[in-house]
């Protein structure tokens, strides 16, 4: 019997040492993926920064890990970066996103001396000048410019449509010029560049490319208006990954590399010149690199479907739910074998919706299997809760075949720990 490893320990060994459900990260694989995107994102003509998007998955683990590959990194509240400086990050190497930062975020963030606010709006650039001045801190900016392209995903998740929440849309030279004008008379807060971030799970490299050529078309319009030169340019994150045997997603190395080439074409046809590009891949850093160990409990047929239930289900990985989006999954100790018979993955919390796979072929299945699903490494345990007081599963990173925890399980007493009686 071949049972499915991660970094090198087997699933089956992974599940008895640290229990179900479990998050399960190979950390060389996380690893390769850090080097891909640093090797790939770099250029002769420019500086290149890549930045992991934490929002994907955080733990002061996983910031060691990639700050010692020479990461930056993406965080959009106080609690991010409270755990990037926890693991000693390089603060100067981070961007603090967000719209609405609270001004004690703001605050924390130039006590923690971040690298650049990624302004959103103009109350927020009012907000950062006015604080930066009362706390005599220097620090640098990116305005987050909307450039209005939609980009074929999910509509939950697509952030550039013209009426999105996010940064300022590019047609909005009113705003944009009041940032601009703003932060070129403060004496604490200089605007270093722009931002644009246009969706995830992109596949396809060509909406990634009009959304930097139209970037650098408005890069040559604020060089021309308002003399801004050698700008910072951040093309955001959204790389596309694996879930389903369908998808075919270009590696992460390839997508930095197609966007430098793409960058350096632009600027050289607009005849301008950027002093840094940035990019801030969340999913693609860490979404393929995770899976969920899940224990199969009870089976039952309920009209047409054949249910397994997991011991898991929407608390630790709402994404079926929330987006629709589909996995693949395998017996881990039955992986190797025909899977002929059609199941429903349904999870153990109190809601219909609660189902992690509706239709999935697997060989014959019992209880007390071992159920792996692929490609949960990124918006998973981010996105967890304790829906029905379900503490959220431990968290382990194998590599080189050895397994360690780094996020411990959530306790009955952990969840009721805040509460005063
Ligand atoms: N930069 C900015 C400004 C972003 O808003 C995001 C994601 C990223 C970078 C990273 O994107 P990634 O490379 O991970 O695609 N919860 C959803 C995804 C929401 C993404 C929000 N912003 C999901 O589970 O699919």
């Amino acid at each position: 019997m071949e049972t499915l490893q991660i970094g090198g320990v087997s699933a089956r060994q992974l599940a008895d040492n640290f229990g179900t459900p479990l998050y399960v990260y190979d950390e060389d694989k996380i690893i390769a993926q850090a080097k891909d995107a640093m090797e790939n994102f770099s250029s002769d003509m420019f500086k290149t920064e890549v930045a992991y998007a934490s929002k994907a998955f955080s733990s002061i683990a996983l910031f060691k890990l990639l700050a010692a590959q020479g990461l930056g990194f993406d965080a959009v509240s106080g609690g991010e970066l409270y755990g990037m400086s926890r693991a000693g990050v390089d603060m100067s190497k981070v961007y603090f996103h967000g719209n609405n930062k609270s001004n004690k975020e703001i605050e924390e963030a130039l006590e923690l001396g971040v690298g650049y606010f990624v302004i959103d709006n103009v109350m927020e650039c009012r907000r950062l000048i006015e604080i930066a001045m009362e706390k005599h801190i220097q620090t640098k900016a990116l305005l987050r410019v909307n450039p209005g392209i939609s980009a074929h995903t999910h509509e939950y998740i697509m952030t550039a449509k013209p009426d999105s929440k996010f940064g300022i849309f590019i047609d909005d030279t009113e705003h944009i010029g009041q940032v601009i004008e703003l932060l070129a008379e403060s004496s604490h807060v200089r605007l270093a560049g722009f931002h644009s971030h246009i969706g995830s799970q992109i596949m396809d490299a060509r909406s990634f490319e009009k959304a930097i050529d139209t970037m650098t078309y408005f890069l040559a319009y604020v060089q021309r208006e308002y003399g801004m030169e050698q700008t910072e340019l951040s093309i955001g994150g959204g790389f596309g990954i694996k879930y389903l045997e369908e998808d075919q997603p270009i590696s992460l190395g390839q997508m930095c590399k197609t966007m430098v080439k793409y960058t350096e074409r632009c600027i050289q046809e607009k005849d301008i010149s950027i002093s840094k590009l940035i990019t801030e891949p969340g999913r693609a850093m860490v979404g393929e690199a995770g899976y969920t160990l899940y224990t199969i409990g009870d089976r039952k047929r309920s009209g047409t479907k054949d249910y397994l239930f997991v011991d898991g289900g929407m608390s630790d990985n709402i994404r079926p739910a929330l987006y629709d989006a589909g996995y693949r999954a395998v017996l881990a100790e039955k992986y190797k074998e025909p899977a002929w018979h059609t199941y429903c993955i349904a999870g153990k919390n109190c809601e219909s919706g609660d189902v992690l796979i509706d239709t999935i072929k697997l060989p014959e299945a019992k209880s007390g299997d071992l159920l792996a699903v692929y490609s949960t490494g990124a918006y998973g345990y981010s996105m967890a809760s304790n829906y029905n007081r379900l503490g959220r599963p431990a968290v382990v990173f194998a590599g080189h075949g050895k397994a360690r925890v780094v996020i411990r399980r959530e306790s009955y007493a952990d969840q009721y720990d805040l509460e005063i009686e």
